[in-house]
């Protein structure tokens, strides 16, 4: 720690100090309940009455789900009922909400409210998994039920923004931070800030406040979980050499000292344009949190990071290799870390000032950490981090003054129990079985060998020891739902993630083939002339493009209708062809008036308006010749798809002219949706419907793929108007703004920037919501889906 850069006077270090000082009194009020090991006997007692909850004589647990994590994908589905069918499932639920009570928001589970809330969140959420469909594979945190939820709450804007933050975040993070686990990380951050504000809001406050709060609560979520990834990933990664990380801990140190945020430092300005966009998030997190505090609650706050990240650092600048820390050094700042980062939390949405919730959080806290660093003891010593069980387990054969971690864990239990929750019988269920819980986690995670060899090296006392391992063995109805939702997030992160590469590894190869398939040949065989307008349609196709309707229908018909790929090379080619035509047309000066398209000069501007217009018959044309060539297909269906084909193209048309009629045009939303469906909607709906068509499916099928192509398509509109206005030139390869200097009424025109934006999610979730009623292969349109609205050309 550099000296000369604490400038401010350290009025903070004086508050620290006295924090640190309560800290020491708990620490040595702990030792001395440890020292006259009373905790024993008193936890024996509370096992007794525990385990005639949790052990049966004749237990009949389900094997399967005790053994590891399936990967099938309705494993957390068919738990849940497993649980409801046996009876189980309040327990279970009415457990876990307890603990987050007591955890996350420090309620004592005796006082009446606490009981009450607990119980009607219980109610909800055993209701809302009862009610999720038996094919519910949507993920654990399922976009479309959470904006579903923001519509409800009127805080679309706010969610909207908040996906843009942390979609930019881990786009732009390094693979050192590990961008899924920020993601992962922020999420559930925000979620604990937004579920604490909703536990302040009650039925009385208006709903207009409700959302203003709810919207607070999103962004200072957001503004707090920053840190995590952006202050204290970034301290404990390697990404920064030792002396950055001395510079860059002292900004943040001066940051809250003075409540200023400093410059960058040259060096890490020039060495990382990285660090460059964390200063600046961070700046603007900080400013925001300051604007929404009054004077006083920003100090109170800016004290409370102060103690989080002194304690951290504290923590963190330890070193395995140092044999003399004493028990205080190793857990005062424990002590500080875990219950500043919760109380902050309230400090940060302003929730009201609670003396008894505050002491409770504060004496929590090591309950958490202890148990967290017990689960990472090994993955901690790899790291060479210094942890109570860390520094035991090197040090405890030369330091016989060190206190056995996992005997403090007991008596910080037993201390909650009887001194902070009053003996309080539903207190002594939860946290037992979370403590339980810990310990069978940790034996299944490392194994039988070395969960015993950890257990013989902590124990506390043969007699007890040898109790508690008996009840790991035995004891049932011990998990939480809040593990299941952790477990089962990190599966669909990790699934979401390979889904994705996978999705677009197949888009990329079929884009190949589509673009190897679509040059035509100039014919010269015959004629004495050059060929111009193949030549000139020939100019647009090769320009690029993102190929997507033909890509949608080969997924459609080789992946899901198993047809031959060279069987419906015409149809591909057809499509493309009436796309690229009508993208001709729309350029022209007469319409568009564009100067660029598909990243170069547009067609008129290279050949002439007659030869693009020319080469827009021409294409269009030659998409009916493949069409009429399609061969193995029942005639009937190519003669009916041939006939929609037109249609379609008709439609687009008449979209593409009420387009231009509208200009300088006050639309309504509906007449634009309307002209949308025409011209980009139906396009889209062609490339579903056609190989539908040709697979003689029936009505209920198509109806099905239209109504999600009808959303997606609108979407896909939606976020070209967006792109229109927020994208570059160089990435979407058209001119910006051109919709503006044209006076074209598009959803950004009619809506504005924000309200497209949600119109475009809405049509999302619409979309996604048909695909529940489609078997077929879901999973590419969900993804097709999310791609349609994060693409950035
Ligand atoms: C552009 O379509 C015209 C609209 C319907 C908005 P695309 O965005 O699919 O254009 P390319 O084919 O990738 O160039
Ligand atoms: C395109 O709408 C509609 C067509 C189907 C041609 P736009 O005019 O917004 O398309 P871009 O932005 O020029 O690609
Ligand atoms: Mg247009
Ligand atoms: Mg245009
Ligand atoms: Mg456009």
């Amino acid at each position: 720690m550099k000296e000369e850069t604490r400038t401010a006077p350290n009025l903070k270090d004086a508050s620290y100090a006295m924090h640190e000082k309560g800290a020491a009194v708990y620490f040595h009020r702990l030792t001395d309940h440890l020292k006259g090991k009373q905790h024993l006997s008193t936890l024996r007692e509370d096992f007794n009455i525990w385990k005639r909850q949790h052990i049966k004589r004749f237990s009949f647990t389900s094997k399967y789900f005790n053994e590891k994590r399936s990967k099938h994908p309705l494993y957390y589905h068919h738990y849940i009922q497993w649980l409801d069918k046996r009876g189980k499932l309040y327990d279970y639920l009415d457990r876990s909400i307890s603990y987050i009570y007591m955890r996350d928001i420090g309620r004592a589970l005796y006082d009446k409210e606490t009981k009450e809330k607990v119980s009607r969140s219980v109610e909800s959420i055993r209701q809302q998994l009862l009610g999720e469909k038996d094919n519910n594979q949507l993920s654990a945190f399922n976009m479309v039920e959470i904006y579903r939820w923001a519509q409800k709450e009127n805080v679309e804007s706010s969610l909207i923004w908040v996906i843009d933050k942390i979609k930019d975040i881990t786009a732009t993070i390094p693979k050192e931070l590990d961008p899924t686990e920020t993601r992962r990380k922020l999420i559930k951050i925000i979620g604990g800030v937004v579920i604490q504000e909703l536990d302040e809001l009650d039925a009385s406050v208006l709903p207009a406040t409700r959302a203003k709060r709810l919207d607070r609560a999103i962004r200072l979520g957001y503004a707090y979980g920053l840190t995590y990834p952006f202050i204290d990933d970034i301290l404990d990664s390697s990404l920064l050499a030792n002396e950055e990380k001395k510079d860059y801990a002292s900004i943040i140190r001066q940051t809250l000292l003075t409540g200023v945020v400093p410059p960058l430092s040259v060096w890490l300005k020039q060495t990382y344009p990285f660090m460059e966009f964390v200063h600046a998030e961070l700046k603007e997190a900080f400013e925001y949190i300051r604007s929404q505090h009054s004077k006083e609650a920003w100090e109170s706050f800016l004290e409370q990071s102060y103690v989080f990240f002194q304690s951290q650092e504290l923590d963190r600048e330890k070193d395995l290799a140092v044999e003399t820390y004493t028990n205080s050094d190793l857990y005062v700042p424990i002590i500080l870390k875990s219950a500043s980062s919760r109380l902050i939390v309230r400090s940060l949405i302003d929730a009201n000032e609670d003396q008894q919730v505050n002491e409770q959080t504060f004496y929590y806290g090591i309950y958490n950490q202890l148990s967290d660093d017990f689960a990472d003891m090994f993955t901690d010593m790899e790291a060479g981090s210094v942890t109570p069980y860390t520094y035991y387990l090197k040090y405890h054969e030369k330091r016989k003054d060190l206190i056995n971690p996992f005997e403090l864990y007991w008596t910080v239990i037993s201390y909650l129990i009887h001194h902070v929750y009053q003996s309080d019988g539903k207190t002594r269920e939860v946290i037992l079985s979370r403590a339980i819980n810990g310990l069978k986690r940790f034996k299944k995670k490392w194994g039988e060998q070395k969960y015993e060899e950890i257990m013989e090296l902590f124990s506390v006392e043969p007699e007890f020891n040898h109790e508690i391992q008996r009840i790991v063995r035995k004891a049932t109805d011990v998990d939480f739902f809040d593990k299941l939702l952790r477990d089962r997030m990190i599966d669909d992160l990790k699934n979401e993630k390979k889904e994705k590469e996978a999705f677009s590894d197949s888009v990329r190869k079929i884009r190949d083939t589509v673009n190897s398939m679509l040059p035509l040949t100039p014919s010269r065989s015959n004629s004495l002339f050059d060929d111009p307008i193949t030549e000139a349609a020939n100019y647009s196709l090769e320009s690029g493009g993102k190929r997507l309707r033909p890509v949608m229908t080969w997924v459609m018909a080789v992946e899901e209708y198993n047809m031959d790929p060279a069987t419906i090379a015409p149809l591909l080619k057809s499509l493309e062809y009436m796309h690229t035509a009508s993208l001709i047309y729309d350029d022209l000066p007469a319409q568009d008036n564009a100067s660029l398209r598909r990243g170069r000069p547009t067609l008129h501007e290279v050949y002439n308006t007659a030869n693009a217009e020319l080469a827009g018959i021409f294409l269009t044309q030659q998409a009916v010749a493949n069409q009429a060539s399609l061969t193995g297909f029942d005639q009937t269906a190519i003669l009916q798809l041939i006939y929609y084909s037109s249609i379609v193209a008709t439609d687009m048309c008449r979209g593409q002219a009420i387009d231009l009629s509208s200009r300088g045009k006050t639309l309504t939303v509906d007449e634009l949706t309307e002209m949308c469906f025409y011209k980009t909607g139906i396009g889209f709906e062609a490339s579903l419907i056609m190989p539908a068509i040709l697979a003689g499916k029936d009505e209920y099928e198509k109806e099905k793929l239209k109504l999600f192509a009808k959303h997606a398509g609108i979407a896909f509109q939606i976020k070209d108007d967006i792109l229109d206005v927020e994208g570059e030139s160089t990435q979407i390869g058209k001119n910006t703004r051109q919709d503006l200097e044209n006076h074209n009424a598009t959803f950004v025109s009619v809506i504005g920037l924000n309200g497209a934006k949600e119109l475009m999610w809405d049509h999302y979730c619409n979309a996604a919501e048909a695909l529940e009623g489609i078997k077929q292969n879901s999973t590419f349109l969900k993804h097709l889906l999310d791609y349609v609205i994060n693409r950035e050309n």
